[in-house]
């Protein structure tokens, strides 16, 4: 690790697991503050909303791998469909030794395929995941149970913050994988940005894989984000509770439904928490009173669909080559390999 990481991990406790395992976590008391003044800016504007980022608590965690075990959550089928396929695909691109940056890694477990195709061309590896969400701490050790060769650096934090640390880490490549669709959760001006960052900080010899949903039939994702077992709508509400446990809030979640519906022409389907009756609710460590009307809706996620003309074009705004694009056998879903061009 070079200086510019070190003084860039200096807001942060670093937990030394073992040997081959450390993270990195921002000290408690700066996310609680973020996250209260967040909710301070968004719960005050006009069209209320919350970010999906705050979704990932342990138990939101846990909900979002129940929704990955659907049936009818497509999006995590079709990607491991795709990861499945491609050790023959992939290993050309991997001459040199790589190390793995992992944004939004949850709990690793397609993670597990492209370590078993990096292994097939190199003995060591170097595995980066960065997660807002503590689930991080459990899945990097279930991963150094199970891989001798592997060195686990953990950063507990949002992909921007986690970003800047990776970009002086070394001078090794990376493959940097964005998996799960959740570019689609940015808006298209953050998106953007957010590819643009991805970019700026990618040496010449860097790859980065991408997953990003297709535009489809729209009972398949009607069905996707309102799943028969209502697993959707718990983790949805789940942001309320979390809420509640962690600021001091009195949200009723029995005066609230899930509401999921896609809108054809952002192409993007959208979440909302629907409030059930005219109610006021404090957010003690906010300094916040919210007030809602029966029927109000608050923001909670856009997922974003994309065409291939789409794709080709936000590659290429963001500078990057296109290497190769994958799909599964639906066609539901594709993976994008591309460098700095
Ligand atoms: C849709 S899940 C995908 C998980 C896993 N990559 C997969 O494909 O199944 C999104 C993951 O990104 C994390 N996440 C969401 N917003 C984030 C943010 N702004 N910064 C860092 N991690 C974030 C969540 O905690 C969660 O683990």
């Amino acid at each position: 690790m070079n200086d510019k990481s070190k003084q860039k991990m200096s807001g942060y406790q670093s937990y030394l697991i073992q040997d081959n395992l450390k993270y990195f976590k921002p000290h408690k008391t700066s996310v609680t503050v973020t996250f209260a003044e967040e909710l301070r800016k968004t719960l005050q504007e006009p069209k209320k909303s919350i970010s999906p980022k705050f979704f990932y608590d342990e138990n939101g965690s846990k909900l979002f791998d129940e929704i990955c075990s659907l049936p009818e959550y497509y999006p995590y089928n079709s990607e491991t469909e795709i990861l499945q396929t491609l050790e023959k695909k992939l290993l050309p691109y991997l001459s040199n030794e790589f190390h793995l940056v992992e944004l939004g890694s949850g709990s690793s477990v397609k993670t597990r395929l492209l370590i078993n195709i990096l292994f097939k061309s190199q003995t060591h590896l170097q595995y980066f995941p960065i997660d807002i969400s503590e689930i991080l701490d459990q899945s990097a050790k279930n991963l150094c149970m199970d891989y001798e060769n592997l060195t686990v650096t953990g950063v507990v934090d949002t992909f921007e913050n986690g970003l800047d640390f990776i970009e002086h880490y070394d001078d090794k490549p990376n493959l940097i994988t964005f998996l799960g669709s959740s570019f689609g959760n940015f808006n298209e001006n953050e998106g953007m940005k957010f590819l643009q960052k991805i970019n700026n900080l990618m040496k010449s010899d860097d790859l980065f894989l991408i997953g990003l949903d297709l535009k489809k039939d729209q009972q398949v994702l009607h069905n996707a984000y309102n799943d028969s077992q209502n697993i959707t709508a718990k983790f949805n509400l789940n942001v309320l509770k979390r809420i509640n446990d962690e600021l001091g809030a009195d949200f009723d979640l029995e005066n609230f439904e899930h509401h999921a519906i896609y809108d054809e022409e952002k192409g993007r389907v959208e979440m909302y928490l629907r409030s059930l009756s005219d109610q006021s609710i404090t957010i003690p460590k906010s300094d916040l009173s919210v007030t809602l009307s029966k029927d109000e809706l608050i923001h909670t996620e856009n997922s974003h669909k994309f065409s291939i003309s789409q794709i080709d074009s936000l590659l290429n705004e963001c500078n990057f080559e296109k290497l190769e694009i994958w799909f599964d056998s639906k066609n539901y879903y594709s993976l994008v390999l591309a460098k700095k061009l």
